[in-house]
């Protein structure tokens, strides 16, 4: 008996500390919104699809995060240690190989294969850990030093790859690409 009830206890607990997270994200991607739009005048049911970020203002080692067809997206300027890292990892060694990239087919989980860019300085994966939806804290979280999620242990390495934990698969990396040389357009 005891044992549930200190089970439930801390499940109320993670919940709350999602809620809180789940909602932080929302903020920013509310406050990114008037941005978008204004960027883009056209803006009409296709807007919705897709979305342009300024991300002239990021600046290395820092991350925005967007709200993006009801979900976060992480916009991330990868330091050079970052790409370093990511990069140093055999593929072999990653409990899920694939890359997750809704770029491409089903390729190698190599950093190369997840990054916005050629040098691997921007790297955009949806928000939302791939266990059961919560949103993963980031700037350097958890072991590998990329994002954790707090709900039941997710670590994730400097390119978004599921290293340690309960999460099936690496971050979703939606389909983004360079519009212009400071804007990501999602979708
Ligand atoms: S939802 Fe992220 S570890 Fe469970």
């Amino acid at each position: 008996m005891s044992h549930a009830a200190d089970h439930d206890g801390a499940t109320r607990r993670d919940f709350i500390y999602y809620a809180t997270a789940g909602s932080g994200a929302v903020v920013a991607g509310a406050a990114v919104w008037p941005l978008v739009n204004q960027m883009n005048p056209s803006a009409d049911v296709k807007a919705l699809a897709s979305i342009r970020v300024d991300v002239a203002d990021v600046d290395e080692g820092t991350q925005l995060t967007v709200l993006w067809q009801g979900k976060p997206v992480f916009i991330r300027h990868r330091t050079a240690a970052e790409i370093e890292e990511a990069r140093a990892v055999d593929v072999a060694d990653l409990p899920d190989a694939i890359a997750r990239n809704d770029n491409d087919g089903e390729v190698p989980a190599v950093d190369a294969n997840r990054a916005l860019d050629e040098e691997g300085k921007w790297l955009v994966m949806m928000g939302v850990c791939t266990h059961l939806g919560c949103v993963p804290l980031g700037d350097g979280a958890g072991d590998f030093n990329g994002w954790f999620c707090p709900c039941h242990g997710s670590h994730y390495d400097t390119a978004g790859r599921i290293r340690k934990g309960p999460a099936p698969t690496n971050l979703l990396v939606p389909v983004a690409e360079f519009a212009d040389e400071t804007t990501i357009k999602l979708g």
